[in-house]
């Protein structure tokens, strides 16, 4: 998607469908020599590094809130599946990734899911189609659960709460297409529908969020409470990691105290911090 004040269309790259990429496909999201792919930037700039914005000007607005609704119970299982093997319905699977607006990925942040059975019931004493779990190092999710069935006045919806370490709750709710309560639902946002697709049996669901948190996320290594800052200094052998510089393979970094090998030539920008972009930096 393109933006009014877009001036590269619609034929633009994002650097968030980049960052994808690279995270499945383990490629490298920069040209070799210190150049970038991004067009954005290198256009902008007339061919130098362009200043960095808040976002990414690829027409990803922050995912939007929704109504937390009466059947919320705090202190879920950490799990990924909501299912066993009997579990009556239909096999779902949701995966995605977890943005700031910067379009950097969100590691280690925290995505608390609910939803009703296949039956359009919710488990009000357990913790039955409930579980919570953390973006990885890519910022990366996937849920294993079923369609959720209706129940009176709702569409079908999945609800979730994503939080990015230490920043704001978002509370919305996912939507699946051609229902046909979607169209009297008032609750119901078309921006908030999944890309679903059938599988087999199942469906296979996917949807991103963007999280409205500028600047750097926290890296998924740094522990709570004892994250060290930005070290002004660096141990022998190695330099402090830092946006705008043209790192060469074999090069040496450390970040929040952790040292990270170069494996590909590329210029760093905020959002690519080490631990971010597993294709750039190995850890050492
Ligand atoms: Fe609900």
């Amino acid at each position: 998607m393109s933006t009014p004040h877009n001036p590269l269309g619609d034929r633009q790259i994002s650097r968030k469908s980049l960052l994808k990429a690279a995270a499945l496909a383990g490629a490298v999201p920069v040209l070799i020599g210190g150049g970038t792919a991004l067009a954005r930037d290198t256009a902008a700039a007339g061919g130098t590094a362009a200043p960095l914005t808040p976002d990414c000007h690829d027409g990803d607005a922050p995912t939007g809130e929704q109504i937390e609704g009466p059947y919320f119970k705090p202190g879920s299982p950490l799990r990924t599946s909501l299912v066993t093997a009997g579990t009556p319905g239909t096999p779902l699977t949701v995966s995605g990734y977890v943005f700031g607006r910067n379009c950097a990925p969100i590691s280690g942040a925290l995505l608390d899911f609910w939803q009703a059975d296949t039956n359009g019931n919710y488990d009000n004493s357990g913790y039955t189609f409930r579980g919570h779990q953390f973006s990885d190092a890519n910022g990366a999710y996937t849920l294993t659960t079923i369609v959720p069935g209706l129940y009176p006045g709702r569409t079908r919806h999945i609800h979730v709460k994503v939080q990015a370490p230490g920043q704001p709750i978002l509370t919305t709710q996912l939507y699946f297409p051609n229902e046909p309560r979607n169209a009297t639902d008032t609750i119901f946002d078309p921006a908030l529908v999944m890309t679903v697709r059938q599988v087999g049996n199942g469906r296979e669901a996917s949807f991103d969020f963007v999280l409205n948190v500028n600047g750097t996320p926290k890296p998924s290594t740094s522990p709570t409470g004892s994250s060290s800052p930005s070290p002004s200094s660096s141990p022998g052998g190695t330099t402090t990691w830092k946006a705008g510089t043209s790192y060469k393979a074999g090069d040496q970094v450390t970040y929040n105290g952790v040292t990270y090998v170069c494996i590909q030539a590329h210029t760093a920008f905020v959002g690519w911090e080490p631990p971010n972009v597993p294709a750039l930096w190995s850890r050492r």
